[in-house]
């Protein structure tokens, strides 16, 4: 089985997407489905995660993306469909599973009145893991100077951590991470991308959720979009970029030209000033840089291609929804 555009943890933008022979699957989806009352918060999903993949699930609050993993985690019940796990049912609970797979869960629950290095150990002894392998892992989180704080005194980006610590503390070759950096400052995400990234590199499978398309794009072979239950597409992200027929956005200082003129530039589509930038949308981007250029207006140019996010917001909308 081939499994287009995973790359084994590394980052790719643009170019070729390159391909390679992943031989198993580490998870295998089938016909799946959940429904709460009249919700289906699981509707009808296949897809397959390949040995070392690195995988992303992304989609709005409410897609469907802690049920998904939570079914196939083997915590729920699927009403219809099929999961494999390392080749096992996780459903009824297989014990068999347990050392080998790692969960860090969307809302974090620990040990009571246990320190953070408490905690650690305590999870880490229940796998066999030895005390200053916790500590190392502890370590790694950047929580070494909180190891004597009780969980209920850490902050809530310092709590995640911990919990990530805890889905890793065992080595598992399989790790499920729900929205792993949400509340984490931008150094501590940074982080944790690396502590990701190594991991990956060292073979283990990754599947995470996250509403940063940024984490997504830096970190993943590929990503599923859900909407209402559904996986929408699913590719590497430079793939969902490619296929999206967006233009490039190029942006300067505002005042540099009345909109107007820009709009009326060699291969500018549109142009608007919001008062900070004058932002033009081209499919030609080097027709128009050449022109801003010609008329010496390219202070503070930006260009911008289309994101993972443009992505996003085409195949799922852009209005709020609660
Ligand atoms: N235990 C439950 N009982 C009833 N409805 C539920 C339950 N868990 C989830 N739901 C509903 O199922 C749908 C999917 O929820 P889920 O938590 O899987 O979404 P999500 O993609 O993880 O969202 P978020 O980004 O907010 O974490 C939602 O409509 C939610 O209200
Ligand atoms: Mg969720």
């Amino acid at each position: 089985m081939e499994i287009p555009g995973s790359t084994r943890g590394r980052v790719f933008r643009g170019g070729p997407v390159p391909s390679v022979r992943i031989m198993a699957h580490t998870i295998s989806v089938h016909g799946l489905r959940k429904r709460y009352g009249r919700v289906r918060a699981v509707d009808d999903v296949a897809f397959e995660v390949g040995s070392g993949e690195f995988f992303g699930i992304l989609g709005p609050n409410g897609a469907g993306k802690t049920t998904l993993l939570e079914i196939i985690e083997g915590l729920r019940e699927a009403d219809e469909g099929e999961v494999s796990l390392l080749g096992l049912s996780p459903w009824p609970r297989n014990h068999a599973l347990l050392p080998r797979i790692g969960v860090q869960l969307q809302a974090s629950s620990f040990f009571e009145r246990l320190t953070a290095r408490e905690q650690l150990r305590t999870f880490g002894s229940l796998y066999g893991v030895p005390g200053q392998k916790a500590d190392a892992m502890l370590e790694e989180v950047g929580l070494t100077d909180k190891a004597d704080v009780r969980v209920e005194k850490l902050s809530g980006g310092q709590a995640q951590r911990l919990s990530i610590a805890c889905a890793l503390v065992h080595d598992p070759e399989l790790v499920f991470l729900d929205e792993p950096t949400a509340a984490l400052d931008p150094q501590a995400r940074r982080n944790l991308w690396d502590v990701l990234r190594r991991i990956n590199t060292e073979g283990r499978t990754v599947v995470l959720t996250t509403h940063y398309m940024d984490e997504a794009e830096a970190l993943c072979d590929r990503v599923a979009i859900m909407d209402a239950g559904r996986i929408l597409r699913l590719d590497p992200p430079a793939a969902l970029v490619r296929g999206l027929d967006a233009p490039t956005r190029i942006s300067v200082a505002a005042g540099t030209l009345a909109p107007a003129e820009a709009r009326a530039l060699p291969g500018a589509d549109d142009a608007a000033d919001d008062g900070v930038s004058l932002v033009i949308s081209t499919r030609d981007p080097s027709a128009v840089v050449a022109a801003l250029s010609a008329k010496d207006a390219l202070t503070g140019v930006r260009i911008q291609g289309a994101t993972l996010e443009d992505v996003f917001l085409d195949l799922t909308g852009r209005e709020y929804r609660a």
